[in-house]
């Protein structure tokens, strides 16, 4: 029996691939103009740093990390996020030393095993950036500035910036205690997750989907409404400098995103392109996070956009990507006696430069010329016996179909 792909994962096909590489371009030339710098953390880590990292209580940790044991036992998770490795290895690499600002970025795949739907994958990729040293509300403008920027590049339209501030431990603990009133007034009307949420941590409840619980959380008391001087002060001054640079956004009350690190402001870029997993791309200040994580308190502000919902919305725009690279050169044999010398001057023209291919199954003449064809070839070099007898090959114009005979040893230099 053929064996399939796992639920919730995909292949990325050649046909593909070259959007990829565009979206991988175009981030990396963004980011490294805004400073931040490339970091690539392993695919699994300790399952304890996301446990202590993320939240306990989120549904990521509870419900959704691929978990397994190494063969000594320890446990292992495959990563969900970027963020709590990224803070790891900055804290095992000491980089606070090189520094006091560092600012990374990341790109590659994260594992959570959710229920697939339309946008949302078991193994997605994202990228991401990480701004760490910073208190400033002007970083999280940055942040918030860097992804609208990419997006931008990309072509994409019709973004939506919706922000809101958590607060902080502060803050939170009088908010808390609010809320956690309401919600047990209500416990009766929310859903069996959110029943639990109430006692262990009642702010999830706010990020629930479910249609009942969300006309409750409307009613619900706002953390906005309870932010102490210094977080209603940072709060300001963030929507401040986003108003200064003329970025559109709406403040959402109900935001508090899925993991638990957040403090003060929180981030999400949405796309109408997207449906229900409308979000494209999320993120906020964590503060305390590598505190938490064992180091010296550092604060720390980024986010992470998911690169599959990105290349839906593009398409669903009709966003234009850049013309595949099409061959440069492809080689053609009248006799198949002749194969290993076309495969040698196949050699000479990579060597000088050029991408160039031949047909490797012994096709006809006309099978090769449509497989050039097919490639796209700008250029066919076409060895004939009565041609090689005088050292010589064709070199036709695949686009002009005019075509000359080159001497073997000059044919580079007619390429050229
Ligand atoms: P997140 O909101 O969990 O944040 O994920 C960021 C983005 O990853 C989402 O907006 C979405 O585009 C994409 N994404 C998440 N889950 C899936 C899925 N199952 N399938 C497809 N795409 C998905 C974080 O991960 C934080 N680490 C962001 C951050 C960085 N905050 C501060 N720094």
């Amino acid at each position: 029996m053929e064996i399939k792909i796992p639920k919730g994962t995909q292949d990325i096909l050649p046909v593909d691939i070259q959007k990829w590489y565009y979206i991988e371009e175009v981030i990396r030339k963004t980011l490294n103009r805004y400073g931040y710098h490339e970091i690539r953390t392993p695919m699994f880590e300790h399952t304890e740093l996301f446990v202590r990292g993320i939240g306990e209580s989120t549904d990521i940790v509870n419900k959704e990390m691929f978990t397994f044991p190494d063969r000594k036992g320890r446990s292992l998770t495959l990563r969900p996020e970027g963020t709590a490795s990224v803070m790891r290895a900055y804290l095992e690499n000491r980089m606070q030393r090189s520094s006091k600002v560092m600012k990374l970025f990341y790109f590659g795949p994260m594992f959570r095993c959710e229920k697939p739907q339309a946008g949302r994958f078991r193994q997605f990729n994202q990228f991401g950036i990480e701004l760490i040293g910073s208190p400033s509300p002007l970083a999280d403008v940055e942040i918030i500035a860097a992804a609208l920027e990419i997006y931008k590049t990309l072509g994409l339209k019709k973004l939506q910036v919706l922000i809101n501030s958590v607060g902080c431990k502060k803050c939170r603990e009088d908010y808390i205690i609010k809320l956690k009133s309401f919600l047990t007034s209500k416990k009766d009307e929310l859903c069996a997750d959110c029943k639990n949420r109430v006692e262990k941590n009642p702010m999830r409840v706010l990020d629930c989907k479910n249609i009942k619980c969300q006309r409750i959380i409307k009613e619900a008391p706002k953390i906005n409404d309870n932010l102490c001087n210094e977080c209603n002060e940072h709060f300001e001054k963030v929507k401040g400098y986003l108003n200064d640079l003329k970025i559109r956004y709406k403040i959402d009350e109900t935001l508090v995103r899925g993991l638990d690190y957040y403090t003060k402001t929180a981030f999400e870029i949405i796309s109408g392109e997207l449906g229900a997993q409308n979000a494209i791309a999320g993120g906020g200040r964590y503060d305390d996070l590598i505190e938490e994580l064992g180091g010296k308190a550092t604060p720390g502000v980024g986010f992470a956009a998911g690169i599959e919902r990105t290349i839906i919305s593009m398409d669903k725009q009709n966003v234009k990507w850049p013309g595949v690279d099409s061959l440069e050169v492809f080689a053609i044999v009248m006799d198949e006696k002749n194969s290993s010398l076309a495969f040698q001057l196949l050699q000479k023209i990579r060597k000088a430069g050029f991408s160039a291919d031949m047909d490797f199954v012994g096709k006809s003449i006309k099978s090769q010329m449509r497989a050039a064809n097919k490639y796209n070839a700008k250029y066919t070099v076409i060895l004939g016996e009565e041609e090689l007898s005088r050292k010589c090959v064709i070199l036709r114009n695949m686009g002009t179909k005019e075509q000359k005979e080159v001497n073997m040893e000059y044919l580079i230099d007619e390429l050229s």
